[in-house]
C-alpha cells in the first residue's frame, strides 16, 4: 500500500502544520516538505527575536524560514506579536525599569506590529496577535502581572493589538492564542475575552488552542472548547499540539525508552484527538504540531529536563505507531 502522508490524509479536512527553527530545517527539510502543508516559526518571529532593541530589527532567521515556506508552497502562521514573554523590556519599561506611560506603550506596540506584519503581508496568512493574556489564577481574569496589563489596566491593550494588526494587513486572519483552553475555568475566561472583543467589533477572526496536552488528557474537553469558541463565529486553529508522556508536575521519572503502557495510551489519545478534529472539520482551519520530532521538542527541557516523546515522529525521525493511527482512519 502506498504511504499516505499527513497532509495527504487531511487534504479534505484542514491544514497540517509544524513549528520549526533553523536547526530543525537543516536536517528535517525533506520530512517537513513531504508531510506538512504549513509552518510556524518556533521562536524566530517572536518580539525579542525580531526587535531585540527598539528600532533594531533582526529578521534574518525569520526571513530564512519564510523563504523556505514560500519556495515550497507552505503556508505560514505568524507567531506572535504581543506576549509578556520573549519580548524586549524596552517595549514596556523605561531605562530606570519603570513601566512606560500607556500612550508610549501603545505607540511602541503599533510600530512593532506595523513593521513586522507589513514585512510578511501576503506571505503570512494568519497571526497569533496576542498570546496568553488570560490568567491561570483562580478568580483573576486577565494576567495582571503582565506589564501590558499593569500599564493598560484593562483589556484595552489586546484591542489595540488587533486593531493595529488589521490596519497593517487587512488580509491576514487574526488570532488570540492560549494554553489550557480545555480547562473549564480558563475556557470561560477566554470566552469572556473573545466575546467582549467581538461585541466591540474588534477584528479578531480566530482562536488558537495551543493543545499542549499530556497522555491523561480528556478529549471531551476539546469538543467543549471547539463548541464554545466556534459559537462566537471564530475559526479554530490547533496551534501547538504535542502530547507529553509525563504529567506536568510528575518528577523522578525519565524514560529514555517509553514503557509500553504509556506508549499505548499516547497512541490511543492521538487517535481520539484526530477523530474529534475530523468531526469538527468545518470549524477547524488548521492543526500545527509544536515540533517536528521527539528530539526537537521543547518538552525535553520544560518544565524540567527529561526525555519526552510527545510527537508523531520519534528521535530517529521515523513515524511512530500514533502516526499510522492519525493518517490511517
Ligand atoms: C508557548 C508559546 C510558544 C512556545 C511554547 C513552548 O506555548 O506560545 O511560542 O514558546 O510555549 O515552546
Amino acid at each position: 500500500m502506498e504511504k499516505i502522508t499527513l497532509k495527504q490524509a487531511y487534504k479534505n479536512y484542514f491544514d497540517i502544520g509544524v513549528a520549526i527553527n533553523p536547526g530543525v530545517l537543516e536536517y528535517g527539510h525533506e520530512l517537513i516538505k513531504a508531510e506538512f502543508s504549513g509552518i510556524t516559526c518556533e521562536n524566530e518571529m517572536k518580539p525579542a527575536s525580531v526587535q531585540p532593541e527598539r528600532n533594531r530589527f533582526t529578521f534574518e532567521k525569520a526571513d530564512m524560514l519564510a523563504d523556505f515556506a514560500a519556495e515550497n508552497n507552505l503556508k505560514i502562521r505568524g507567531h506572535t506579536l504581543v506576549w509578556h514573554n520573549q519580548t524586549g523590556e524596552w517595549m514596556y519599561k523605561d531605562s530606570n525599569k519603570n513601566n512606560l506611560p500607556k500612550e508610549i506603550l501603545y505607540s511602541y506596540m503599533q510600530e512593532h506590529i506595523d513593521t513586522v506584519v507589513k514585512r510578511y503581508a501576503g506571505k503570512i496568512y494568519c497571526w497569533d496577535v496576542v498570546n496568553e493574556a488570560v490568567s491561570d489564577i483562580d478568580g483573576e481574569y486577565l494576567r495582571e502581572k503582565s506589564p501590558y496589563f499593569e500599564i493598560a489596566g484593562s483589556e484595552e491593550f489586546i484591542e489595540k493589538a488587533f486593531v493595529y494588526a488589521h490596519e497593517a494587513d487587512p488580509g491576514a486572519l487574526l488570532f488570540y492564542n492560549d494554553y489550557d483552553t480545555e480547562n473549564p475555568e480558563k475556557r470561560e475566561k477566554i470566552y469572556k475575552l473573545l466575546k467582549s472583543l467581538k461585541d466591540k467589533n474588534i477584528p479578531v477572526h480566530g482562536v488558537g488552542l495551543q493543545a499542549h496536552y499530556d497522555i491523561y488528557f480528556d478529549v471531551g474537553e476539546l469538543q467543549k472548547s471547539i463548541d464554545l469558541f466556534s459559537s462566537l463565529g471564530l475559526i479554530i486553529h490547533i496551534t501547538e499540539l504535542d502530547v507529553s508522556v509525563y504529567k506536568f508536575d510528575e518528577r523522578g521519572v525519565d524514560f529514555e525508552t517509553l514503557p509500553e503502557d504509556r506508549l499505548k495510551t499516547q497512541t490511543e489519545l492521538y487517535s481520539q484527538i484526530f477523530a474529534v478534529l475530523r468531526e469538527n472539520k468545518d470549524k477547524i482551519g488548521g492543526v500545527t504540531f509544536w515540533g517536528l520530532d521527539d528530539k526537537a521538542s521543547w518538552l525535553n527541557g520544560f518544565p524540567v529536563k527529561r526525555t519526552n516523546h510527545p510527537l508523531l515522529f520519534g528521535r530517529d525521525g521515523k513515524p511512530k505507531e500514533a502516526y499510522g493511527r492519525v493518517t490511517g482512519f
